[in-house]
């Protein structure tokens, strides 16, 4: 379901332990720690994020074969920086400490560290003077990022400078013997050419992981599991169309075939054939037994007069949980209701390091926590690029695997000012009908996060042929993002701007006018309402 809050904490293994290697990053409340979680899985590593103060009795439970300490904002020296825990280095893994992980480690094992005078933040120059373990195979002089204050001066006894930089003496340091590794700059971002390979140096020749974590691997996993806790059980799951729900029902149905039944609620504020395409996929591609709801008409009579957004929202919401009651009463015996929560929301609803950022759960279109069933969420583990992976190896559409983001409340938030009617919702499909065709055939579908219309409550007056006209006006949003908290209107190039309007203009009568939303999040948010 869209925008479902899962009751997720963030403590519970993601995976069964053992089922393939893992490394525990630990965050220290760095902007990069999700992606370094990512770039360890992009290496075939499956890798757990977990908050810095969980403990190290916690992170042995996952029995990982290596740990990484992630980048932080804090100065190792201010009041209530976070510590390192000794108990880490005595797990009997190797260690990673990257930027603030990093000077931990040093500080720790009576290394020096000091506030330089100067910062270094961004693309810098990295001088290999030993490539040591960690280093092997990179060049001599490599760019890398980095994002720092403090600085490491000189190592721990016992250990290996191996790098420098104009700010930081010692850049990277190493002690094979005691498994125990540091970087000060990032591996995991693009503008560390050679970040990749070192955390796959890391990975396959310090920890020696086993690099076979993939959508296959967690197909099978999630299969299995699924199966242990359904056991003979049935299983319901609400289908929006979106990526997230797609793939989880798609999940539990290879587990436990046709003791699931799907619900498609189509509350008639879908955009174009967009029922038709999860229909068509479900039940005539995939054969899941599917309930496919035409509530149009009770939706758009509760949205009758209504033009407050939140009004709307509220009434959308409450309309959608009665429809899946009702359908799910007429199910027999169902314990199970599958989830699409992923593993930001996991992250998100209680990572607990007081800097990660909350994001703002719309919960229009979700189900509330109450409902009696027992949840299953296959996607706990996964980040969205996961779940689309997975999803093609499904065998899941291409539509539907990349589907944009689409708020549960649909259409009905992009009639602006205005009520919901069933004409106003068919202009305002049609319109985008052309904008994701036209986005489509430019090549620039999955580089939006969003592209789509809105259709403010207004008429303006225009010439065609001869006469006056006084007609609706379409807006283009398209914005690019990569987590919808902030985001950048998409310069579209003029051509194509130009074709989408002609297009809207000759092809739906009631369009009079085409206008282009040119502002960012913030101060704008994405949707209108
Ligand atoms: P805003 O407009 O707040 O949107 O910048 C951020 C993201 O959330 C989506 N959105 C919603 N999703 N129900 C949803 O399921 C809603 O009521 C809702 N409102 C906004 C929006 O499309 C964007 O991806």
């Amino acid at each position: 379901m869209p925008g479902l809050a899962a009751a997720a904490d963030p403590i519970t293994p993601a995976i069964p332990a053992a089922a393939t290697d893992q490394v525990v990053v630990l965050d220290y409340g760095g902007q990069y720690s999700q992606l370094i979680a990512r770039r360890v899985r992009e290496c075939g590593v499956f890798s757990e994020l977990l908050p810095h103060h969980v403990g190290a009795a916690e992170v042995a439970k996952r029995h990982p074969k290596g740990v990484i300490l992630s980048g932080g904002p804090a100065s190792v020296y201010a009041d209530g920086a976070p510590r390192l825990e000794r108990e880490l280095l005595d797990l009997g893994v190797p260690v990673l400490g990257i930027c603030y992980g990093m000077q931990l480690l040093a500080l720790e094992l009576g290394g020096r560290v000091e506030g330089a005078e100067v910062g270094e933040f961004g693309r810098s120059q990295l001088t290999v003077s030993e490539q040591g373990r960690l280093l092997a195979g990179t060049p001599h002089e490599q760019t890398c990022w980095m994002s720092h204050r403090d600085t490491v001066f000189s190592p721990p006894i016992g250990f290996t400078a191996l790098a420098s930089s104009t700010a930081s003496p010692v850049a990277a340091f190493e002690s094979v013997e005691r498994g125990i590794y540091g970087i000060q700059f990032h591996p995991e971002v693009v503008h560390t050419p050679y970040g990749q390979q070192v955390l796959t140096t890391f990975l396959s020749d310090v920890c020696g992981c086993d690099r076979s974590w993939s959508a296959r691997s967690v197909i099978e996993e999630q299969v299995e599991r699924i199966r242990a806790q359904v056991g003979d059980g049935t299983a319901i799951c609400g289908l929006s169309g979106g990526v997230d729900s797609s793939v989880a029902a798609l999940l539990v149905h290879r587990a436990i075939g046709d003791r699931l039944t799907c619900v498609f609620v189509d509350h008639g504020l879908m955009r174009k054939n967009e029922g038709e395409q999860v229909i068509a996929a479900f039940r005539d591609h995939f054969h899941v037994p599917l309930v496919a709801v035409d509530a149009s008409n009770r939706f758009l009579a509760r949205l009758r007069g209504v033009t407050d957004p939140e009004e709307k929202r509220k009434r959308i919401g409450a309309e959608f949980i009665r429809v899946f009651e009702e359908e799910a009463g007429r199910l027999e015996d169902v314990r199970f209701l599958v989830q699409g929560t992923l593993y930001s929301d996991v992250i998100e609803s209680g990572g607990g390091t007081g800097t990660a950022t909350i994001k703002s759960h719309h919960n229009v279109g979700g189900l509330p926590q109450d409902l009696e069933f027992d949840l299953v969420e296959p996607l706990r583990s996964l980040f969205k690029d996961e779940v689309r992976a997975v999803g093609a190896e499904l065998g899941l559409p291409e539509r539907l695997v990349w589907r944009q983001p689409f708020p549960g409340p649909g259409l009905a938030i992009r009639i602006v000012g205005g009520e919901a009617t069933r004409e106003r919702l068919d202009v305002l499909r049609e319109a985008d009908a052309i904008l994701q065709d036209e986005i489509r055939k430019a090549g620039l579908y999955r580089e939006l996060w969003q592209s789509f219309c809105v259709l403010p409550d207004i008429r303006t007056v225009g010439v065609q042929g001869d006469s006056r006209t006084y007609g609706n006006v379409i807006v283009i949003r398209a914005v690019t993002s990569d987590d919808a908290m902030t985001a950048d209107w998409a310069r579209l190039p003029y051509d194509l701007l130009e074709q989408i309007a002609s297009r809207m203009i000759n092809e739906i009568r009631p369009v009079g006018r085409v206008v282009l939303d040119i502002t960012s999040k913030p101060p704008g948010t994405i949707e209108w309402e």
